[in-house]
């Protein structure tokens, strides 16, 4: 997707990846940015604001655990937008103390924004297409002890996202992509040893200290580059500041697709 002149929703915007991820996508000129969150940052706007003058910035403050919410900011973005083309569900939290919690952040949320964004954007109601890119992790594509429940949710999104990609939805119009970030240095990654459920023989901070990562800039501007290039259905890891393509291997075929 060539992004300037495009309409940008960013779900998760003021968080550690969010903002740097909307930097880059406004120096890509985009033609207005909406940020969803759930804390405003008047300070963030005012600053993108004077830097950027010429996108049209904005800001809805949402709790993606309220499917009202949801309804209500997406509305309020096709009236200040008339449409958007490109959708990224960006939020998410990392404390497996709080199930619930996580499973409505990472995967209730990004199924019922994917799907409210649908609606809008579906070329066969009238809509104009578009992308929506949905950040797992790379524990959404592997086990990973350490955050089991957190790896439960963003395996929920890896896997929604490509039953989205498939032939099935073609007529939306809609390419959907799945983003799975390595450990990136946020402030969602402190503190890990008072967010794990299991006692392990490795301290959890021991072990997430001995994680090579990357930093939310490196990781933001290969987030716009598999923007700019993705196909629908890929799948992207970026992990220590490089990008690689995921292949999942075909286990079995599901009975409407043979
Ligand atoms: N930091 C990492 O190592 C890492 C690795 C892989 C994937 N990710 C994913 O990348 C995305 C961004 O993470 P980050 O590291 O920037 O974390 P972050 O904590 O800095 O940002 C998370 C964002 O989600 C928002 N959010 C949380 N709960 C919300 C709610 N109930 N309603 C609305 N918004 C809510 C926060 O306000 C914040 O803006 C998340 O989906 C995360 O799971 C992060």
């Amino acid at each position: 997707m060539n992004l300037a002149g495009k309409n940008v929703v960013y779900l998760g915007g003021f968080g550690g990846i969010g903002q740097k991820t909307c930097v880059e996508l406004l120096e890509r000129q985009v033609q207005a940015l909406a940020v969803f969150d759930l804390m405003p940052n008047e300070q963030i706007l005012r600053d993108w604001q004077s830097k950027y003058p010429n996108t049209k910035i904005f800001y809805q403050k949402m709790d993606i655990t309220q499917r009202p919410e949801i309804d209500a900011v997406y509305r309020a973005a096709v009236e200040h937008l008339g449409h958007f083309d490109l959708v990224i569900n960006g939020m998410g939290c990392l404390d497996d103390r709080c199930i619930d919690l996580t499973i409505q952040v990472n995967l209730l949320g990004v199924i019922n924004s994917s799907l409210v964004a649908l609606n809008y954007m579906d070329k066969s109601k009238g809509g104009n297409g578009g992308m929506i890119v949905n950040i797992s992790s790379v524990a959404g594509i592997e086990p990973t002890p350490i955050m089991s429940v957190y790896s439960a949710s963003k395996h929920g999104v890896t896997a929604f996202t490509r039953c989205l990609a498939g032939p099935f939805f073609e007529s939306t119009g809609v390419t959907f992509v799945t983003v799975c970030p390595g450990m990136t240095e946020t402030s969602m990654i402190h503190d890990m040893q008072d967010r794990t459920i299991f006692k392990f023989n490795i301290p959890a901070e021991y072990a997430v200290s001995n994680m090579k990562r990357q930093t939310a800039l490196a990781c933001a501007q290969n987030i716009v580059k598999v923007v700019e290039d993705a196909t629908n259905g890929s799948i992207w890891m970026l992990d220590v500041g490089e990008i690689k393509k995921v292949e999942f291997p075909v286990m079995w075929t599901p009975p409407m697709m043979q």
